[in-house]
């Protein structure tokens, strides 16, 4: 079975591993700031701040910029269902707004015909790696943090990096994201007043010169251990080459799908000078197949695929908790019901691409010719 996901590893994440278990220092030691510090500096930008995920990241940049009990977030419902989680964490509503057909962000437009004199933040989700429009959001004045979760590597328009802006940006590394350390997370900013927050507050409201047992604020355990750091520092030393490796497979990808059903619709290309951060490569299928017989047919050829991603308003909790229903997002609705992840890795060969290529090909025609 070709994998959907599968992470690179090698000797220098072993040799640093080991350097942590040897240090002892397994929490609260050296190998933290050295991944953040080597972070902000790959990025370009002041501050970052390693958590356990990018869920907790998300809750502690939404708190940091002040959300709280009753505020509106603008949103996407067409992301991990984490990025809107993190809203209804301190009590407040995400206010979804519908996708760009194209890049599958949420738009500049969109947003600002959703702000209320309740809103106080605005979250645009770079989905699938393509950087939403950041600086389109800025002149709306509401503070601003990026779910950049799946967007590592990924540039703006404009030249700057995602997560490089200065607003709190949050990356994560679970196991199938482009830098690896099992679970964990990064908020990046350039503010040091919210840097400092979300240091405390990630360790239990904890400021960094105050007694073991005084906490001046509330907090969490959203630490990320030493050990999750070691991996974070060597899998950012071969960062530019998992990278390319990523971007070569979609390149790849991209020809062996190029003819296989003119129905097929492949991510987006750049446009406009914005670089996408490859991360999973998603294909939507023709309108009115079955996506779950294509990925039963697909997994009984050898391929592993996963519908991804389902709308958030319309998951059982969100429609029972803000009474949402099918029809208010059309477009992320319907992106939503024909997307199929396809194996995608660093390390994909020619051949594993050209099998799903001809096992999509055939299962497609094979629905096609149907009655
Ligand atoms: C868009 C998006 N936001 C947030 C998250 C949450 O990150 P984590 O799984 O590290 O908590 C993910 C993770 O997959 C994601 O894809």
């Amino acid at each position: 079975m070709i994998p959907l996901a599968q992470p690179v590893l090698g000797a220098r994440e072993e040799e640093l591993v080991l350097e942590v278990l040897r240090s002892g220092r397994l929490s609260l030691g050296p190998m933290v700031p050295r991944f953040e510090d080597g972070f902000a500096r790959r990025l370009g930008v002041r501050y970052a701040s390693a958590v356990s995920s990018g869920t907790a990241g998300l809750h502690l940049a939404l708190r940091a910029v002040g959300v709280t009990d009753g505020d509106e977030v603008v949103t996407s419902p067409f992301s991990f269902v984490a990025s809107a989680n993190a809203i209804v964490f301190e009590r407040a509503q995400p206010v979804f707004v519908d996708i760009d057909p194209v890049t599958l962000n949420v738009t500049p437009d969109a947003v600002a015909a959703a702000v209320t004199e309740r809103t106080r933040a605005v979250l645009p989700v770079h989905i699938f790696g393509y950087p939403a429009d950041v600086a389109g959001l800025e002149p709306l004045g509401l503070p601003i943090v990026e779910d950049a979760a799946e967007a590592l590597g990924a540039v703006s328009s404009d030249g700057v990096p995602v997560g490089a802006r200065g607003h709190p940006a949050v990356f994560g590394f679970y196991a199938n994201k482009q830098l690896v350390t099992g679970e964990g997370g990064m908020v990046t900013t350039d503010d040091a007043v919210i840097k400092e927050r979300i240091d405390s507050e990630r360790n239990q409201g904890r400021a960094p010169d105050m007694d073991w047992l005084d906490h001046d604020r509330l907090g969490f355990n959203y630490r990320l251990s030493d050990v999750a750091c070691a991996l974070g520092v060597a899998q950012l030393e071969h960062l530019d080459e998992l990278l390319a490796d990523r971007a070569g497979v979609a390149a790849l990808y991209r020809d062996a799908l190029g003819d296989v059903d003119p129905e097929l619709a492949l991510p987006c290309d750049d446009a406009d000078g914005a670089v996408r951060g490859w991360f999973v490569f998603v294909v939507q299928l023709p309108r009115g197949l079955n996506r779950d017989a294509t990925v039963r047919a697909l997994a009984e050829r050898g391929v592993q695929s996963k519908p991804y991603l389902p709308a958030i308003h319309l998951m059982s909790y969100y429609r029972e908790r803000f009474g949402h229903r099918e029809g208010e997002f059309p477009v992320c609705e319907d992106v939503a019901a024909r997307s199929v992840a396809l194996p995608f890795f660093p390390r994909m060969t020619e051949g594993q691409i050209q099998a799903v290529a001809e096992a999509l090909e055939t299962v497609l025609s094979s629905s096609r010719s149907l009655p």
